[in-house]
């Protein structure tokens, strides 16, 4: 079986229009601006609006990343929308995508991995395109979280927000000198047993309601700080990779202590991490992407670099991907 590398050849985000910043949110919710910021580090969020659903916000950010890697909808065999809010039960978002940027029939489907599902996507599509079955990809995390938060729970409405991110991705023959490039090690893993701390209370198969999200926010900080941290000694291990040859730590953007204590085992100075969670806040499995476009776009991801993307969320599930950009 052919062996092609898997190079990220563009990024794009996207985040809705309106803001609700934490002063505002006070406003109807017994918190204050200095509690989100303290505890969280997020000082705003985006949220859609009642018209737009999350396969709008997803095709924006395709759109970009397709853009800067100068490639066209027909170019893409693959579609992967990571996505705890579909905009319909089925079928995926993933096609709706595939419809709305005019992509021609191939493959497309959902992947639900909560928070860690940008990765989760990045390791599939990588399984098709270093086998040799797919040319190009769309990986997008995708959420309209807004529409299933309980505005009455202070513990949880505070953290979410919109958005999407994306990449496109190429398959390229591995070079015959210089190091190998695009992604190294991908590592995924969940555990069920930790199922109730961070879940939506409603499905089709039971209460055939969507749910109100629920976080027993102490749980998956712990879980968090040990598995994304962990996820990212794997992945360097795999690709045997000195963790200090790391450019950028790209994590899920979840709570500024969360990021900083993983930055500290790694022993990664905080500047070599990319934080977005003052302005986007949590958006799932679009906080990766959205964090890697802000990085590329304001210059500071430059190609060549070697970055770590790691996360953790619902499920629990978590993971990690080594790549050289
Ligand atoms: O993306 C998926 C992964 N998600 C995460 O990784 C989130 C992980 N968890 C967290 O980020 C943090 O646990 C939170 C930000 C959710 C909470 O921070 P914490 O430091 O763990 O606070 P806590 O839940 O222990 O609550 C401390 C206090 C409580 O009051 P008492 O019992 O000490 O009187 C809460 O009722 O803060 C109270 N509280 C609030 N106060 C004002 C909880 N939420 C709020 C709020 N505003 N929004």
């Amino acid at each position: 079986m052919s062996t092609f590398e898997t190079v990220i050849a563009g990024v794009g985000g996207h985040l809705p229009e309106r803001v609700l910043t934490n002063a505002e949110l006070a406003k109807s919710v017994d918190t204050s601006d200095h509690w989100i910021k303290s505890r969280s580090g997020i000082g705003q969020r985006h949220l859609g609006a009642d018209d737009e659903a999350t396969s709008d916000f997803a095709v924006a950010a395709a759109w970009n990343a397709l853009d800067q890697a100068g490639l066209k909808p027909h170019d893409i065999g693959l579609i992967i929308v990571a996505t705890v809010t579909p905009d319909k039960t089925f079928p995926s978002t993933a096609v709706y995508v595939q419809q709305k940027m005019g992509v021609p029939p191939g493959i497309a489907f959902d992947v639900s991995a909560a928070c860690a599902g940008f990765v989760y996507g990045l390791n599939i599509a990588h399984n098709f395109i270093s086998t040799g079955q797919i040319k190009h990809a769309l990986v997008i995390g995708a959420e309209k979280l807004s529409c299933f938060l309980d505005w009455n729970d202070r513990g949880t409405c505070v953290l979410f927000g919109d958005g999407a991110g994306a990449v496109a991705l190429s398959a390229a023959e591995p070079l015959t000198a210089g190091p190998h490039q695009g992604i190294l090690a991908t590592y995924l893993s969940s555990d069920g047993r930790l199922a109730e701390h961070l879940y939506a209370d409603g499905g089709p198969s039971t209460t055939g309601t969507v749910g109100l999200v629920k976080m027993n926010g102490r749980e998956v900080f712990k879980n968090a700080v040990e598995e994304i941290a962990g996820a990212v000694f794997e992945v360097t291990e795999r690709a045997k990779v000195p963790r200090s040859e790391i450019d950028w730590f790209v994590p899920h953007q979840a709570n500024i202590r969360i990021i900083q204590a993983c930055a500290k085992k790694l022993d990664l100075d905080e500047s070599k991490v990319i934080v977005t969670i003052e302005k986007h806040a949590n958006t799932s499995s679009a906080s990766i992407p959205l964090a890697l476009d802000v990085g590329i776009r304001d210059g500071r991801i430059k190609r060549g670099e070697l970055l770590v993307f790691a996360a953790l969320g619902g499920g629990l599930a978590w993971g990690s991907a080594l790549v050289r950009y």
